[in-house]
């Protein structure tokens, strides 16, 4: 049997505003996974995405918070360079609250951290994926994870594509619920898939052709134009795939092959142009390596005078929306990469599907 694809909807999901916080000690679930270079702190972005959820579940009489995240990919062990302590002095700035950081995400550590937490303070608990049982969804972590806490939100939709112990398990032990930002990113994405205002545009590129080619296919039945650049291009050629005319592959490159050309360039900022929703994930070129950056870049200053319903996501574009100071010309900024195109694809989303509400 052939299935179409499973967009989970805003009123499907169980909400923050549904929940009763009042004396609850309340885990929520972020997105902390940024890049760090030399100390400095990439996306922050992503560590703005939970503060409306903090600052409502602050505001409620007796609510004791902690924030949960993973950052990086530390294979389950405990390993400093992807320590969450990192964060503390910016999550300071960012919620305007005293962070008292907790060296552990589980057991007897975080139960006293609760039991001594001040009002006004919030807790941030050290990367779960320190965790080996946090990505194979072990169900004593998970059951372990939650043993602390009361009510559990999820506010990290970029992580939602995984069906990890501190995104799904949790879930069967707490009630739970989507906080702000999450329906805020299904709020939006909803636009772009759902009968789009036409002529429509998606913007596909990055690397792994194979990860990109359910969401090419699927757009070419509901958008009116999918232009592709960035490595997939090069390897759409090589692997000879055929698409429709709605496909717009790069007629010619800068480098070898590392950006899309002028020509290419004109002929896609004609159709942004004319376009009326247009939605973008992943680079047209070797972005990290300018001049390899022009093709993104002059194709982003076209999405951004095009006066369309424009929905971004994935790190390299958010970093040059952040670095440009022009995130808010841009309708929704997504914080999705690998989530926003599991999504987009209509693939399953198991952290979202955890907190569907059940009829
Ligand atoms: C992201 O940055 O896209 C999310 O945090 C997911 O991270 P992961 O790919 O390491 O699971």
């Amino acid at each position: 049997m052939i299935h179409g694809p499973c967009y989970v909807k805003f009123m499907q999901i169980k909400k923050i505003q549904d929940g009763n916080f009042e004396g609850k000690k309340v885990l929520v679930r972020a997105d902390f996974n940024v890049g760090i270079v030399e100390g400095k702190i990439q996306e922050k972005f992503k560590l703005e995405a939970c503060k409306e959820t903090v600052a409502y579940l602050a505001s409620q009489a007796g609510t004791k918070i902690a924030l949960t995240s993973h950052l990086g990919r530390p294979d389950g062990k405990e390993n400093l360079e992807f320590s969450l302590a990192q964060l503390v002095d910016e999550l300071e700035k960012i919620l305007n609250k005293k962070i008292v950081f907790v060296s552990d995400c589980i057991g007897e550590k975080v139960a006293s951290a609760l039991a001594t937490v001040k009002e006004d303070e919030v807790l941030l608990l050290e990367n779960v994926r320190f965790h080996g049982d946090e990505e194979t969804n072990g169900e004593k972590f998970s059951q372990q994870l939650s043993e602390n806490f009361d009510v559990f939100v999820n506010e990290a939709f970029s992580v939602c594509h995984r069906n990890q112990a501190s995104v799904t398990g949790i879930t069967r032990y707490l009630p739970s619920y989507g906080g702000f930002w999450l329906q805020k990113e299904l709020e939006n994405l909803d636009k772009v898939v759902n009968n789009p205002e036409l002529p429509a545009t998606a913007i596909i590129g990055g690397a792994k052709i194979e990860t990109k080619l359910p969401l090419l296919n699927l757009f070419e039945t509901i958008y009116t134009n999918i232009l592709v650049g960035g490595k997939i291009a090069n390897e759409a050629f090589e692997e000879k795939i055929q698409f429709s005319s709605k496909v717009i592959l790069p007629v010619d490159f800068a480098g070898d092959r590392l950006d899309i050309g002028e020509k290419t360039i004109q002929i896609f900022k004609e159709i942004i142009a004319g376009s009326k929703v247009i939605v973008w994930n992943g680079p047209l070129g070797k972005f990290e390596q300018p001049p390899f950056d022009k093709g993104t870049r002059e194709i982003l200053a076209a999405v951004i005078s095009s006066g369309a319903y424009t929905l971004i996501g994935g790190g390299e574009s958010v970093q040059v929306l952040e670095e440009n100071k022009l995130m808010d010309k841009i309708s929704f900024v997504s914080t999705g990469g690998g989530a926003m195109l599991e999504y987009l694809s209509g693939n399953a989303m198991p952290g979202l599907e955890a907190l569907k509400i059940q009829n």
